[in-house]
C-alpha cells in the first residue's frame, strides 16, 4: 500500500471553475498536496502520458480533450493514497459514480469525466515524476 498518488483535474473542469470545489473535496478527504502545476499538455505530451492506452478506440478523442485546455496536475499523499483517491472520484463514467463523487458531481461524460487518477502505486509514481520534477515537490 503506497501513500502517493497522481491527480489531474481535467481541461472541462478547469474550464468551468470547478477547480476551487475539486480542491477542497481532496483536501477534506485528507490528502496532503505535495505539488501543483497548471499546465497546458502539448500533443505529445498528452500522446506520452495516456501510452498505455494507445491501441484503445478512444485515444485520439482522449488525447484531443487532455490538450484542449489547461489541467491542474496534483502531487497526492495520504495513506491508501490511491485507493481512496479514486474512490472520492467514482466511476469513469459520471453515471455510474456513487452520490458524492467527484464525477458524479462534475463530470459530464465518460469521455469528458473531470479528473483523473492513477490506477496503482507503480503509475502514481510514473506519472508523478512525468509530470513533476524534484523542484516542483516538497
Ligand atoms: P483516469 O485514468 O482518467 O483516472 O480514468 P479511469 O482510470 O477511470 O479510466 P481509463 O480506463 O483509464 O480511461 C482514461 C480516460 O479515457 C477517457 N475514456 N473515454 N469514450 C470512452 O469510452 C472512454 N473511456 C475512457 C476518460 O476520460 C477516462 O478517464
Ligand atoms: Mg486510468
Amino acid at each position: 500500500m503506497g501513500n502517493v498518488t497522481f491527480g489531474m483535474i481535467k481541461p472541462d473542469a478547469v474550464r468551468k471553475n470547478y477547480s476551487g470545489k475539486i480542491l477542497d473535496m481532496i483536501l477534506n478527504t485528507g490528502f496532503k498536496i505535495n505539488g501543483l502545476k497548471l499546465i497546458k499538455l502539448t500533443t505529445c505530451q498528452a500522446k506520452k502520458f495516456y501510452e498505455v492506452h494507445k491501441e484503445r478506440p478512444f485515444y485520439n478523442e482522449l488525447v484531443e480533450y487532455i490538450t484542449s485546455g489547461p489541467v491542474i496536475a496534483l502531487a497526492l499523499e495520504k495513506d491508501n493514497a490511491v485507493e481512496d483517491y479514486r474512490k472520492l472520484l467514482g466511476a469513469t463514467d459520471p453515471l455510474e459514480a456513487a452520490d458524492g463523487t467527484i464525477r458524479k458531481l462534475y463530470g459530464e461524460s465518460k469521455a469528458i469525466n473531470a479528473i483523473h487518477g492513477s490506477d496503482s502505486d507503480d503509475n502514481a509514481k510514473i506519472e508523478i515524476s512525468f509530470m513533476f520534477s524534484n523542484l516542483d515537490l516538497v
